[in-house]
């Protein structure tokens, strides 16, 4: 029975493209048909609801009241669109603060938040957990055999709405108990730690606290092991819910939706419990950011998102009208919303679900736009988006499932992310800033990119950057020289190998460590560039660099670009070593954008000459069940023209303002 059951689910899985996310609760019951049948015109096949409706599910403690969302699951039923459903757990109801106050969380100055907004919850608290348990089984026994729920999203962002995660007293217990697991005796902490400086000495895990304002800075060993821990401790609640579900009804499929680069979980690690992944995606940013991500930010997102599970994945929230708050921002331009969604297609979104449905009137989010107005009328968002589906919905069904691979590999640790938070060296760098100037390098050039965590197998693919691997153990270290001396091209940047994992400066070697070996270089002193630049020099080019300096002595490398100014004018700042069969550059500094791309023509050669593309059109390849897809994605205001490859054609295109192109190649 649960074998056909899955199947079944599997059967309708494949066939959705587009949904929306939808609150039911929100609207008059009488609204539900006319919004299911608008939905239906539009060629919608999913909705995702109900993920913050705990008091309408549970009004009082123990009463469950799920009728309502019956009635809702079934009339979207009615117009052939299945449902996502949400655990409502991002939204604990006020009864339960009332009786439990001690479920709000408490942030770094030991101040109690208050009940409101979203996530005034403490992961860690066996009270909330109880209640989550509960009410999770039974809402999986309840829609378990429901034939409209295909899946269930776990709470709602993870991790967001929790800048320092909480600090309370059971948060500290819990953290107390992790680290005696991960350290076994307090003695081998204060080992770890160096806590001997300021006489931090510990005499038992219940003394280390969690890092709440003191008068000045904190060990950072133990501000890294508390950003691990409140990462495990996300992972640990979604996979609490996780577990049951898949327990009840493993026919329905569980994911999460994610946030891109959002750095307080591992996602590598949260996705094991997931099905199929899902991203949330503002491309105008948030109204108080403007001017919003960049199209080359917004790629480097998916494609994460695709690789933390190596699959396609769902766009669960897309932006799909003017995103606000106090400050409105602003409206999707003709042709944006289509050219956004081609743009999730062209990064391996199986289906996409745009937030939200209808603006809503009420409540703090009355100014961030759905696909309707307030009015709830089609206009034209809505008309757009409708052109967009019927048109994209052939290719999706072609490209169902189908991953693309990465032609080159950019190494992503959390762990390295956290360590750059913590002490950014130069207070504009940045671990994901510095990613993704890499990642534009690739996506300049056409090139698919997939994210490895340390884990993966680097083997696969021809060139892997490994930007500020600033925390060092011996088993990357061997990982990396195995790639390197196996054939494959190793680009290490500024601040590798400078700390252990527990943060503690490393001191054996000469920086950048045992990589040092395969790089062929040492760092001969290095210097940051507070408030001001370097001048650099490059195959009879000059440019500038930024931020940080190492200042390179090559054992066997060659230099490619040397400093053009201050005292260490002459010296290597980036150098390329042959070593066996591989090769590995070292990049001792922050590059300008044309030092970057002349680099890159040495890095990948072939590309060299396709150059100079028109950056505002970016170019993607996807490959099919029966054809090859070039999207030709216009990420401009302006008409702009891009020369595409000789093997589409080699020929102008002239694309109007946010055009979207999809050129067709069937299979030879
Ligand atoms: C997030 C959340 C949504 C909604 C939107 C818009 O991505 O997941 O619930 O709040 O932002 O603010
Ligand atoms: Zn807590």
């Amino acid at each position: 029975m649960k074998e056909n059951m899955s199947k079944e689910t599997a059967k309708i899985m494949k066939k959705i493209r587009f949904g929306v996310d939808y609150y039911p609760e929100h609207w008059p019951r009488e609204r539900w048909e006319t919004d299911g049948r608008l939905m239906e015109e539009l060629g919608i096949s999913v909705v995702r609801m109900a993920e913050f409706a705990w008091h309408k599910m549970e009004p009082r403690e123990g009463e469950y009241k799920f009728e309502w969302l019956d009635e809702a699951v079934r009339v979207m039923g009615a117009h052939g669109i299945y449902t996502v459903l949400g655990t409502p757990t991002a939204a604990p109801p006020a009864w339960m603060i009332e009786k439990h106050p001690q479920i709000l969380p408490v942030d770094s100055q030991g101040q109690q938040k208050g009940f409101g907004g979203r996530h005034h919850d403490c992961q860690s608290n066996e009270i909330y957990r109880t209640y989550i348990r509960n009410l999770v089984t039974a809402l999986a026994e309840h829609f378990k055999e429901n034939p409209f729920v295909i899946g269930w999203q776990i709470d709602n962002e993870l991790g967001n709405s929790h800048e320092d995660l909480c600090m309370c007293s059971s948060c500290r217990d819990h953290f107390a108990q992790w680290l005696q697991k991960k350290y076994g005796t307090i003695e081998a902490l204060n080992e770890a730690w160096g806590t001997v400086f300021w006489s931090q000495t510990y005499d038992h895990f219940g003394q280390v606290p969690a890092p709440r304002q003191t008068p000045t800075a904190h060990n950072p060993s133990l501000l890294l092991n508390w950003k691990r821990f409140c990462s495990d401790l996300v992972v640990d609640f979604h996979k609490m819910q996780a577990e049951i579900i898949k327990k009840i009804a493993p026919h329905q499929k569980v994911t999460h939706n994610l946030m891109g680069f959002y750095d307080k979980t591992d996602y590598f690690k949260m996705s094991e419990d997931l099905d199929f992944a899902s991203n949330d995606q503002y491309p105008t940013g948030y109204y108080f950011d403007p001017p919003g991500q960049s199209p080359a930010e917004v790629a480097a997102c998916m494609d994460f998102i695709r690789s933390v599970k190596r699959k396609n994945f769902w766009m669960m929230e897309l932006e799909s009208g003017p995103t606000g708050g106090s400050i409105i921002g602003q409206n999707p331009r003709p042709g944006q919303n289509r050219l956004w969604t081609a743009q999730c297609v062209a990064h391996g979104a199986d289906a996409i679900v745009y937030f939200r449905w209808r603006t809503c009137l009420f409540g703090s989010e009355q100014f961030w736009h759905g696909i309707l107005p307030h009015q709830g009328v089609p206009k034209r968002r809505y008309y757009e988006i409708r052109e967009t589906i019927r048109q994209l919905s052939p290719v999706m069904e072609d490209l169902n499932g189908i991953v693309t691979k990465g032609e080159a590999a950019i190494l992503f640790s959390y762990e390295e992310d956290w360590a750059i938070q913590l002490q950014p060296q130069h207070p504009e760098l940045t671990y994901s800033g510095t990613l993704l100037k890499y990642y534009k390098q690739l996506y300049q050039r056409h090139l698919p990119v997939d994210f490895l965590p340390p884990e993966g197998d680097f083997s696969e693919y021809p060139v892997l950057i490994a930007p500020l691997l600033y925390l060092m153990n011996r088993k990357l270290e061997r990982k990396l020289t195995d790639y390197v001396k196996g054939g494959g091209t190793l680009v290490l940047t500024m601040r590798t190998g400078v700390m252990d994992m527990e943060n503690v400066c490393m001191s054996r070697l000469p920086l950048p460590g045992a990589l040092g070996a395969i790089a062929g270089v040492e760092v001969e002193e290095y210097d940051c560039l507070l408030g001001s630049q370097v001048s650099v020099a490059y195959g009879g080019q000059k440019g500038t660099a930024g931020k940080w300096c190492d200042i390179l002595a090559p054992l066997t490398a060659e230099t490619l670009v040397t400093y053009d100014s201050d005292y260490y004018k002459g010296k290597g700042a980036v150098t390329v070593n042959r070593c066996e069969a591989g090769l590995v550059y070292y990049v001792g500094t922050d590059l300008d954008e044309g030092a970057m791309e002349w680099l890159f023509d040495r890095i990948f050669p072939d590309t060299a000459g396709s150059r100079p593309g028109n950056p505002a059109v970016e170019q993607t390849v996807r490959k099919g069940a029966f054809k090859d897809y070039l999207f030709l994605l216009n990420h401009s205001a302006k008409p702009q023209k891009a020369a595409v490859s000789g093997s589409w054609g080699g020929e102008e295109i002239q694309l109007e303002p946010f055009e979207v192109r999809i050129l067709e190649k069937e299979r030879s």
